[in-house]
């Protein structure tokens, strides 16, 4: 179920339902969450006033996530998101870690109630979009950035956030991931797992990175994921990693202790940094394929000053050209686990 706007999606809510209905709509919104490779590494169980949310361990990147640090931050995004959306329908959620058995969180409701506005956060989470490509010469105000980086203390905990936007910084942070996008492209094995997860522009598979949303043409969006699986593109991904990330006027890192939990926090702390920036127009683009190595993440953490293993890493401010489009999601009744 895809919506216009957050005022569609709360003209089509089933206030008139049963809670569990009522999650389980709330969930065709907060899974426009971002994930890695838009893989949507996250499983539902609804029981009552309750939900369930787990790590889908049938998704695997051996090659890209091999602790499936980013599965976990891509819950921590879906989380906020469910967080953000339940909260301005007065849902009241209680979020509660468990971290047992692939269940990251169980999160309980009351019954939602019509809002009165929109928070700008909500209306942002059906126009976000992950974008690539090079940033105009425009500064992102200070008010804006410390907005973005206030977000409150998740259940999970609250992860360190840096802003760098000096030029040499970002200049520095480019060149380390380049070499390090270098380093990962020469692995034929990392490039099958990353070609594998390229949708072609007009397939009705509803996960992995649509080619249009990687700049690509119908055509090329077919042929590409062949060129990226046979052929070494590094030194090609490694020049437009580093111009999008030294054009950007802000680059955004995230520190937090190396396990599940400071992974999921750094997803949440990251998604209220996100959709605060969208809410105030600009762009964002994330980049982890480039940090993936331990010592590269490592190099980076100390550019961007972070006293926690850095963790995820993305750049913003506004990308040349428009977007139209969004990218697809799978249903939740495919997400739903039957028990
Ligand atoms: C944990 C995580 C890691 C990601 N890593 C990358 C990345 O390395 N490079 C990239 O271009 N996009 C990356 N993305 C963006 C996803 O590809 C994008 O969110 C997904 O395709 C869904 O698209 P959407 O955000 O436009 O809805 C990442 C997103 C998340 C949440």
């Amino acid at each position: 179920m895809m919506f216009s706007s957050a005022g569609d999606f709360e003209q089509k809510f089933p206030f008139q339902k049963e809670i569990s209905e009522q999650i389980y709509f709330l969930l065709a919104a907060a899974t426009r969450a971002p994930s890695t490779h838009n893989s949507q590494p996250w499983r539902f169980k609804i029981e009552s006033d309750r939900l369930f949310v787990y790590r889908d361990t049938s998704i695997k990147f051996p090659h890209s996530d091999s602790v499936n640090r980013y599965a976990y931050i891509s819950i921590g995004f879906l989380l906020h998101h469910i967080e953000t959306l339940s909260s301005w329908l007065s849902m009241n959620p209680h979020i509660t870690p468990v971290n047992k058995d692939d269940c990251v969180a169980e999160i309980t409701f009351s019954p939602a109630i019509k809002s009165e506005s929109t928070p700008s956060l909500v209306a942002a989470i059906f126009r976000r979009r992950n974008r690539r490509g090079n940033f105009e010469p425009k500064v992102i105000p200070q008010e804006v950035l410390g907005e973005a980086a206030s977000a409150e203390g998740s259940p999970f905990g609250s992860p360190e956030i840096t802003i760098a936007t000096n030029r040499d910084v970002l200049a520095n942070i480019a060149e380390a991931t380049s070499i390090n996008m270098k380093r990962v492209y020469k692995n034929p094995a990392f490039r099958r797992e990353m070609a594998a997860w390229i949708t072609p522009n007009n397939s009705s598979r509803k996960s992995g990175i649509p080619g249009y949303s990687l700049n690509q043409s119908m055509v090329m969006s077919w042929i590409l994921p062949k060129i990226i699986r046979f052929i070494n593109m590094g030194k090609v991904l490694a020049g437009l990693n580093r111009a999008a990330i030294v054009s950007a006027p802000a680059a955004f890192g995230f520190g937090a202790p190396d396990y599940p939990d400071g992974w999921v926090s750094v997803g949440f702390a990251a998604s209220h940094a996100a959709l605060t920036l969208v809410a105030h127009n600009f762009d964002y683009a994330v980049f982890v394929a480039s940090i993936e190595y331990d010592d590269t993440r490592q190099s980076v953490g100390e550019i961007f000053g972070l006293h926690q293993p850095l963790e995820f890493l993305f750049v913003a401010g506004t990308l040349f050209g428009e977007a139209s489009w969004m990218t697809p999601r799978i249903s939740v009744d495919d997400k739903l686990m039957k028990s």
